[in-house]
C-alpha cells in the first residue's frame, strides 16, 4: 500500500529545504508518494484533510520557529483544530551551542500538534549543526526507520 506523505518545511537559510529535497529523492519511489511544501503562507488548514506529515524545521531567535513557519505555528495556536486524523514525524534542526533552546523550533511543532490530538510516529530527529554531521545524510538514515514505523501503523489501522 502506497503511503502519501507531506513534508512541511520551516527554514531560514535553506538547510531544512535541502533535507526535504534529499528525503523526497530517497522516498518518492511509488511506494511512498511525497509532496514537499514550504511553510510560507500556510495556516492550520493544511492539516484539515488529515494524513501523514513530516515537519522539517530549524530554530531561530530565542528558540523560535523560523520566520516562514510563524504563520502556521500561530494559526495552530489560535484556531486549535482537532487533529486526531493526523500522524506526523519531526525533523528538528538546531545547534547545541544554543543549549537552552536546542532544536526548539521542531519541538514547538511537536508540542502543539500533540496538544491538538495528532499522533507522533517515532522519536523526533534532532540535528546539531555544531556536530559536524550533514543533516541531509543523518535524515536519510533516520527516515528509513521512520517510514517502516509508518508502514506498521498503516497496516494496523487499515
Ligand atoms: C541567528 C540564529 C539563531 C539560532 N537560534 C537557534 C536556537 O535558538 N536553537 C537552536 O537549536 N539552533 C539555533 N540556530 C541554529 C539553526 O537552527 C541551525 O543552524 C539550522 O541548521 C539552520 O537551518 P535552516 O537553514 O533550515 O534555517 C540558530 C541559528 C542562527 C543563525
Amino acid at each position: 500500500m502506497a503511503l502519501d506523505l507531506t513534508i512541511l518545511v520551516g527554514t531560514m537559510t535553506g538547510t531544512a529545504q535541502l533535507v526535504a529535497q534529499e528525503l523526497e529523492l530517497t522516498l518518492d519511489d511509488g511506494e511512498v508518494r511525497v509532496r514537499t511544501v514550504m511553510m510560507d503562507g500556510l495556516d492550520a488548514g493544511v492539516f484539515s484533510v488529515g494524513g501523514l506529515f513530516l515537519i522539517c524545521s530549524s530554530t531561530y531567535g530565542q528558540g523560535d520557529v523560523p520566520d516562514n513557519a510563524k504563520n502556521l505555528y500561530e494559526s495552530l495556536q489560535t484556531a486549535r483544530p482537532d487533529l486526531s486524523n493526523v500522524q506526523y514525524g519531526v525533523i528538528a534542526l538546531g545547534d547545541r551551542t544554543y543549549a537552552e533552546t536546542f532544536c526548539n523550533g521542531g519541538k514547538r511543532f511537536d508540542a502543539i500538534l500533540s496538544a491538538l490530538g495528532a499522533r507522533r510516529i517515532g522519536e523526533i530527529m534532532l540535528h546539531d549543526a555544531s556536530a559536524g554531521t550533514m543533516p541531509e545524510e543523518v535524515a536519510v538514515t533516520w527516515v528509513a526507520g521512520w517510514i517502516s514505523l509508518c508502514r506498521k501503523e498503516a497496516r494496523l489501522t487499515a
